[in-house]
């Protein structure tokens, strides 16, 4: 097949390129802008292989999508390129609305134009994947899961934006016809993850001795998932998942994001052992705004119909991940030494 896939030089996005050239034998044209969190280094493995391009552009800009999918003529989009990090979208929430809304927006009208002029047979092979995150549905209260009927109750910047474009890209199938599929997923970790977020931040904190910041009292809840167990479940929902459908990705791991800490924590003495326990780093501030308590996926159709399970549990993935950060240091040190790791997402109402 042949894959349109955007922002797959960020995290997850570069684990599905590299399981589509790699492991899949896909023809893959990589379209990025390379933001701050893109990374072309993450490619490094696909980079010259015949079966993979790479397009630097941004996905806001119509003309240069519309010629993507006029020159390589893509039998799916898998669309990934967002802005992710919440705690950014609290200080600044503009480029969240312009990619996540307006570039899938604009996407969406390139692959309908696209689409509109293929012949019947291309036509009908055509699916448009919208990858999305489980963050939509708010924050969790009970012991519930969310089921791909949760309705949408987006909690921060980050989040609403998504739910805008998860519409959009629901309004585009049922109104136009254009043959799309969402995806919403769980919390990702796993190797090449931007030193900002939570797991990447504390391993590498705790590598060079710096405290370990937890927000609140470290009890908010998520359901973590390893980043190619998502890549394979993308790829399945992409070739097989069915029209007009949400399907949600989970690995059913629900950890509170304290005891994620201390795993690393007690991963890291055990690897690589320190003068003292990482865990006497960890030091607790304040909480974000608006911070979510628990999100936890049903991924029951995913696994019922497409017959996907995660390979990874949170003990093995965590492993595997900490031994990668340990042995990959000519990636992640670049990017520490450019990312000043300054707290964001504090918001101050007070009037002056
Ligand atoms: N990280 C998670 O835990 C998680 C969980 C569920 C869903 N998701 C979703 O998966 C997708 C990928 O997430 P991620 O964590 O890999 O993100 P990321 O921040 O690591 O990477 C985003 C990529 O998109 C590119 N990009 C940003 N704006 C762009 C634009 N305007 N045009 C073209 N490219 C642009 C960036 O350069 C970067 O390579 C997002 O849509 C996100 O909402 C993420």
């Amino acid at each position: 097949m042949r894959l349109l896939v955007t922002g797959g030089a960020g995290f997850i996005g570069s684990a599905l390129v590299r399981y589509l050239v790699l492991e899949g034998g896909h023809e893959v044209l990589n379209v990025d802008a390379l933001t701050y969190a893109g990374c072309l280094a993450s490619l490094r493995e696909v980079d010259g292989r015949p079966n993979y391009r790479f397009l630097h552009a941004n996905i806001c800009n119509r003309e240069a999508m519309g010629r993507a999918f006029a020159e390589f003529q893509p039998d799916r989009v898998m669309h990934l390129a967002a802005e992710t990090h919440v705690d950014r979208s609290i200080t600044g929430a503009a480029d969240f609305i312009q990619t996540n809304v307006v570039g899938t927006f604009t996407l969406l009208e390139a692959a309908r134009e696209y689409w509109s002029t293929l012949k019947a047979g291309t036509k009908n092979r055509f699916r448009f994947l919208h990858v999305s995150t489980d963050e939509v549905y708010g924050s969790l209260e009970d012991e519930r899961l969310f089921t791909e009927q949760t309705p949408y109750d987006p909690s921060s910047p980050y989040s609403a934006s998504k739910a805008s474009s998860d519409h959009l890209a629901k309004a585009w199938q049922r109104t136009y016809g254009l043959p799309v599929v969402v995806s919403n997923c769980s919390n990702n970790y796993g190797p090449y993850h931007f030193p900002e977020k939570l797991i990447p931040l504390t391993i590498l904190n705790a590598l060079a001795g710096e405290r370990l910041p937890v927000y609140g009292k470290g009890e908010n809840v998520r359901d973590w998932l390893y980043v190619e167990d998502h890549a394979r479940a993308l790829a399945l929902i992409a070739e097989r998942g069915r029209i007009g459908e949400t399907y949600n990705v989970g690995g059913r791991n629900e950890r509170r994001n304290i005891d994620v800490v201390k795993t690393i924590c007690a991963v890291l003495d055990e690897l690589f052992p320190a003068n003292r326990p990482r865990d006497e780093l960890i030091e607790f501030v304040t909480d974000r705004p608006g911070h979510d308590a628990r999100y936890a996926i049903d991924a029951s159709r995913l696994e019922d119909e497409l017959g996907w399970r995660a390979q990874e549990d949170f003990g093995s993935g965590i492993r595997k991940t900490v031994e990668w950060y340990l042995g990959n240091e000519w990636w992640w040190r670049p990017l520490r030494e450019r990312y000043s790791g300054q707290r964001l997402g504090l918001v101050n109402n007070a009037a002056d």
